[in-house]
């Protein structure tokens, strides 16, 4: 059965590494972070944002994570990612997701924790894990300058009076990084980081790490990042690979055709992903 992300990332303290959260939003992609896992022997975290459910139907999403999970040898996690109300992480929760991020950091900082608290009154009460978020981690596509970015990244004595307040499971940081695909290669604050995990003794969670060159992913690894978001390596993967099989045969028109060797490309990325992680083997 799915087991909560808390369960992966206590295990990930112990060992010092981090545990892939990868996005799905159909079929495909779901069979590819599992077969991924499974060749690496890697524990893994099936997430779902509020588009994907959107797209794919929420019963759709929990159906083929539980199929996954029946099947799967490995430990696999449905976590909800960048959840902004209540009422829709409740949803989810009624749905069967093991574990999901409560992200109000859009909100002032005494509305977050409160939205927070509110989730996991529930979310204890069912054994499911909550990831809140503090600072604001936005997208490469806003225009948002380096110095206006920096004033967005999460201040260490707040995340430190959050986790008092909230004792949430997991924290998503702002420390440099954004959701998409960066223009150029960004600069992570690890400074900060340091700060913030010397502050506070939960797993942090890096998002946009797509992008992100693999020694700054295994130096964040080192200062105490226990889950790591992947979305976009992977859309670049399947798509690029549909393109070329597209360009290639022009008169293609079976779908497996097309798709089959996407999936084949999103394995292959993501199981480099899991080795950079240091989660391979440890399943
Ligand atoms: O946090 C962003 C993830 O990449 C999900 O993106 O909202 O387009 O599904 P999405
Ligand atoms: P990327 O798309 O930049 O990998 O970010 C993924 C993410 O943080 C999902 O929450
Ligand atoms: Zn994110
Ligand atoms: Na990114």
């Amino acid at each position: 059965s799915l087991v909560p992300v808390s369960d992966l990332l206590r295990k990930a303290e112990e060992g010092k590494y981090a545990v892939g959260a990868f996005n799905c939003n159909n079929m495909e992609i779901v069979q590819a972070i599992i077969a991924a896992a499974e060749a690496e022997k890697a524990p893994v975290i099936m997430q779902a944002s509020q588009g994907a459910i959107k797209y794919a139907g929420i019963d759709y999403i929990t159906a083929m994570a539980r199929v996954a999970a029946e099947k799967a040898s490995i430990p696999v996690a449905l976590h909800l990612d960048h959840g902004t109300s209540f009422e829709q992480v409740m949803q989810c929760i009624r749905h069967g997701f093991s574990s999901v991020m409560i992200d109000g950091s859009k909100l002032p900082l005494e509305e977050n924790i409160d939205l927070t608290n509110r989730v996991l009154a529930v979310a204890r009460a069912v054994g499911v894990s909550v990831e809140a978020e503090l600072g604001k981690i936005g997208g490469t596509e806003d225009d948002i300058s380096v110095t206006d970015r920096e004033a967005l990244m999460t201040d260490p004595e707040e995340a430190k009076y959050f986790v008092e307040k909230t004792g949430v499971d997991s924290l998503a940081v702002a420390i440099g990084t954004a959701h998409g695909r960066y223009k150029g290669e960004p600069k992570l604050d690890f400074e900060r980081l340091q700060k913030i995990r010397s502050l506070v003794n939960i797993p942090i969670v890096l998002h946009g790490s797509s992008g992100v060159p693999d020694d700054a992913i295994k130096t964040a690894i080192e200062l105490g990042v226990r889950k790591v978001n992947i979305d976009t390596n992977i859309r670049e993967a399947f798509v690029d690979k549909c393109r070329e099989v597209l360009a290639k045969y022009p008169d293609e028109i079976d779908p497996r055709k097309v798709l089959g060797p996407a999936k084949e490309a999103a394995i292959e990325i993501i199981r480099e992903k899991i080795r950079v992680f240091g989660s391979n083997g440890k399943a």
